[in-house]
């Protein structure tokens, strides 16, 4: 073994891959049963319709060094993903566009006259001065648009009223004053065609990898340790960057998500693949329906069942799935603390979304490990 990878998601596969293709032997290890991290997905096995495990996973990138290298793995559906929102028993398109905007307002508003009325509108606060959440989300938006798909939907996500959230996390509210409902701006988008445990398997499938599941790199009971490691050899590490110390500087905080799958005896349950819960007497957020993120499966798919995932945000404790980072002042100055403590290990090697403690898309965890193979591992 020349290079030991901590975590099977697609930072620690891309590296795995790369340095396999340069001639290295890699071993990938992962406590979970299965490799991809959270990108993992599996089919429902009453119905064979491919679940996303942990929350939809929707590819999407204008990285052209990202797609280029995506693309020797898997091939991608034409699929473009947009967004619905039911707010008090009526349904809006999302991000909010001129449409969301004369519909919610009954009105049929040019461009300039609706970026006008919420100009007004969000003059009632000063976003420099804004006191907290409300006000911030008050002075983006206006009070109307805020109350509707803003602030309870944000309070679900945090478990947290309105008025006590900060306004820093939000700098900016998304509103479009045309008719483009499509949730990306990149210019490539879409869905591995034969489905995302497919394409992983293909990033794995090189004699110089070997993976090992089950294997806990803090579980100093089997041969592929920590302790037993650190210092042999160059050892690639995609998990949680308090975890690797022992929390010695404190735990950084995270959010995580409960999800709710259930078969339904329908053909069609919501007629679209995400339709979010704005609302706060709603206990969850969104609602994914799966069928429809592959309509190109329509003859393959059961037409009398669908499979559904309610999806309900909440702080995680130590032993729930971290999925995004609070990014409080403390976990800022913890971050900072943890970055110090890393310079001290030897040819260990922190990424990923876990190991940066930070919000990663796909194509930026691979992007980043791409950019880490070249600039510090293939050198
Ligand atoms: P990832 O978390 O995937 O992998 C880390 C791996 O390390 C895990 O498999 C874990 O088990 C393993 N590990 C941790 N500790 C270990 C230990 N001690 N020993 C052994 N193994 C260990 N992105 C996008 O582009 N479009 C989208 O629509 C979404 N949607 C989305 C929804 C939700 C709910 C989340 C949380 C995230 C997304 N993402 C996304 C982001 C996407 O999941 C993310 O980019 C990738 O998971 C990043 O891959 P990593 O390899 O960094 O982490």
């Amino acid at each position: 073994m020349d290079m030991l990878v901590v975590g099977s998601g697609f930072f620690g596969l891309t590296i795995a891959e790369r340095a396999a293709d340069a001639g290295r032997k890699v071993t990938v290890i992962d406590r979970r049963h299965h490799i991809g991290g959270n990108a993992y997905s599996e089919n429902e096995p009453t119905t064979g319709i491919e679940v996303h495990r942990y929350g939809a996973h929707l590819f999407h990138t204008s990285n052209p060094t990202v797609w280029e290298y995506v693309n020797r793995f898997t091939t991608f559906t034409n699929y473009v993903h947009r967004v619905y929102s039911t707010h008090n028993g009526q349904v809006f398109a999302l991000p909010v566009n001129l449409h969301t905007i004369n519909q919610f307002f009954d009105s049929a508003y040019t461009p300039d006259e609706a970026r006008a009325l919420i100009r007004e509108q969000a003059g009632e606060f000063d976003a420099k001065t804004a006191a907290n959440f409300v006000e911030k989300g008050i002075a983006l938006v206006g009070r109307p648009l805020f109350e509707a798909f803003f602030a309870h939907y944000t309070a679900k996500q945090w478990q947290t009223e309105p008025e006590k959230l900060s306004g820093d996390i939000i700098s900016r509210l998304p509103v479009r004053y045309n008719y483009d409902n499509r949730y990306f701006n990149d210019t490539w988008e879409g869905l591995p065609t034969d489905g995302y445990t497919a394409w992983i398997e293909r990033m794995a499938d090189h004699p110089n990898i070997e993976v090992k599941l089950n294997v806990d790199f803090f579980d100093e009971s089997q041969p592929l340790n920590k302790k037993a490691l650190v210092g042999q050899l160059p050892i690639v590490y995609t998990g949680p960057v308090d975890r690797y110390f022992d929390y010695a500087e404190g735990e950084l905080s995270w959010r995580t998500l409960d999800f709710e799958e259930e078969v339904l005896e329908v053909g069609d349950f919501q007629g679209t693949s995400v339709m979010n819960y704005p609302d706060a007497d709603v206990p969850y957020t969104r609602i994914h329906e799966f069928k429809h993120f592959h309509p190109e499966r329509k003859d393959v798919y059961p037409t009398d069942k669908t499979v559904i995932m309610r999806e309900f945000s909440r702080f995680a404790t130590r032993d729930d799935e971290p999925y995004y980072p609070v990014n409080s002042t403390d976990d800022r100055s913890g971050l900072l603390a943890y970055r110090e403590l890393q310079k001290g290990e030897s040819d260990v090697h922190f990424g990923g979304r876990l190991g940066t403690y930070q919000y990663l898309d796909m194509h930026m965890a691979i992007g980043s490990a791409l950019s880490m193979w070249n600039n510090q591992l293939n050198v």
